[in-house]
């Protein structure tokens, strides 16, 4: 795959999943445009420095003015969608702010980044979109005790299967990856007596998200895609 000459958004690029599919895409020649919230992630950031990407502080990506931000003066070949956050709690646990806080950071996000990368891609003659749900989205009784993170990303789902219906026709592919736990420090952690083997690696799920937001995807559209691996 190639993207010599082509602009990529990544948004949460700098996290776990973000850095590995920042990396792929750079070895392919593509430029990055990757917004981060926190200054001590960019300073982690494995690609910080790359002269291909070019890093942005932004505030919260459910802001639109944070995402009129990040889409000013690009025209993004693809614009990957990762940016969200995870968290457990039963609903009788779940108050409004809890539900709105995964309501924001995984769906909201994911939304004004796709009317921003649509906008922008319609007036260029086409493009790739890739959205970040997950294994809960396609399965909703495996989201029992995580029910505001499965409406979330039960929600990115639908938008990627509607929008993809909406701008086909304008060149623009839409898809989405639903990964199950992904091998990260930060699950690895959690979960220590889990066998780590059967996770999904970072960059296992980032080579799906590549071809999908890549020219030789050429008819691959509304898809959201299981990225489970062994599990
Ligand atoms: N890890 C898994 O096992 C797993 C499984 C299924 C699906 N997923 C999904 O895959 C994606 C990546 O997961 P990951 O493990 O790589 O997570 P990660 O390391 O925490 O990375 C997520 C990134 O998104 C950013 N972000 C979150 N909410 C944001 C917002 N409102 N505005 C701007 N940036 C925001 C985070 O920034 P901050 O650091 O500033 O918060 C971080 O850079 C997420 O959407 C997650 O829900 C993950």
């Amino acid at each position: 795959m190639d993207f010599s000459g082509k602009h990529v958004v990544v948004t949460g690029g700098t996290g776990a999943l973000g850095t590995a599919v920042v990396g792929s895409l750079l070895g392919m020649g593509a430029t990055c445009t990757v917004p981060y919230r926190h200054e001590a992630e960019a300073q982690r950031f494995a690609h910080r420095g790359d002269p291909n990407v070019r890093l942005m502080a932004v505030s919260d990506l459910a802001d639109e003015a944070a995402v009129a931000k990040v889409y000013a003066g690009v025209t993004p070949w693809a614009s990957i969608h990762i940016a969200g956050g995870f968290a457990m709690g039963k609903v009788a646990d779940t108050d409004k702010a809890a539900l709105m806080a995964q309501l924001d950071g995984n769906l909201v996000s994911c939304f004004l980044c796709c009317r921003a990368a649509v906008n922008a891609m319609i007036t260029a003659g086409g493009g790739r979109i890739v959205n970040v749900a997950a294994r809960p989205a396609l399965e909703w009784r495996s989201g029992a005790g995580m029910t505001a993170y499965t409406i979330a990303k039960t929600g990115v789902a639908a938008l990627t299967v509607a929008l993809s219906e909406e701008v086909a026709k304008d060149g623009i592919l839409v898809n989405a990856v639903a990964p199950s736990i992904m091998d990260t420090p930060a699950n690895r952690s959690a979960m220590p007596k889990a066998d780590h083997a059967l996770w999904p690696k970072v960059e296992e799920v980032a080579a799906t998200i590549v071809f999908l937001a890549s020219p030789d995807n050429r008819v691959t559209r509304g898809a959201v895609v299981p990225v489970y691996g062994k599990a």
